[in-house]
């Protein structure tokens, strides 16, 4: 049996200067330390990767971007392709974040084009999933879930779901402090892992902290978090990566 390590994704969406991201970048390069079974990645906005990249140079912290563009260049004014995201030293994406697909409109269908423009650039994808309050209250939790999901078992072959990471985000849990009980997460990744096979590490976002991570990523088929709040404070994200590492190694 191979072994999978668990994986910790630091989601900073629009925070941060650089003076900050310098500071956080030491901090968690002097603490993260001894941590063999879990992979570490921070997503910082596009104007501080190039800043984080020279920063996190040798390091074993990834680089990471949450959203990209499907396009491969050109006329796209304010967008951001993936050969400029190599160009930086990125080699992970964010795609289909919920704030992307419900503040920015994009459908299950964009974020397979650019979830196939970021697998022909090398790059690898963490695609977001994830289901409304409303929707949840309905009943269509996993129904929706399914359909965001479809297109791309529609599309990708096995080949490109080996390097891609998914995420499952409720969107009730996100920045509300309310993170799903390790069974409700538990029985949605059950279900998506049911229907993309064993080796796709499943992650879980949505208020995350340290005080609820090692619950969360002992359920069987939870192998890590997407990590928003709680990664802009060196000590908390600090703790979610160790109860990763933990929950691997027992
Ligand atoms: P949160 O965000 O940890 O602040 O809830 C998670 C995310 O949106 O990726």
């Amino acid at each position: 049996m191979t072994f999978t390590p668990c994986h910790v994704i630091g989601n900073w969406k629009m925070n941060g200067s650089r003076e900050f991201a310098e500071r956080l970048i030491d901090e968690l390069r002097l603490k993260l330390v001894g941590l063999n079974a879990v992979e570490v990645a921070i997503c910082p906005p596009f104007t501080l990767l190039a800043s984080a990249a020279e920063r996190l140079a040798g390091s074993i912290l990834a680089l990471g971007a949450q959203d990209m563009s499907a396009a491969e260049e050109g006329a796209y004014t304010g967008d951001i392709s993936a050969r400029m995201l190599r160009d930086w030293g990125v080699s992970k994406v964010i795609l289909g974040h919920s704030e992307r697909r419900l503040g920015h409109g994009e459908t299950s269908a964009m974020v397979l084009s650019k979830v196939q423009q970021a697998l022909r650039h090398g790059l690898q994808p963490v695609i977001c999933l994830g289901e409304t309050t409303e929707q949840r209250a309905q009943g269509r939790a996993e129904q929706v879930v399914s359909e965001q999901l479809a297109p791309l078992l529609a599309v990708l072959d096995r080949q490109d779901w080996q390097k891609c990471l998914l995420a499952y985000e409720p969107v009730w849990a996100i920045g509300t402090g309310e993170t799903a009980t390790p069974e409700q997460a538990q029985d949605m990744h059950a279900m998506i892992r049911a229907q993309v096979g064993r080796s796709i590490p499943l992650l879980y976002g949505g208020s995350v902290k340290a005080a609820n991570a090692l619950e969360l990523f002992a359920q069987t088929d939870i192998d890590g978090g997407l990590i928003g709040g709680a990664s802009l404070e060196a000590d908390e994200f600090i703790a979610i990566c160790q109860a990763a590492n933990q929950s691997k190694v027992g």
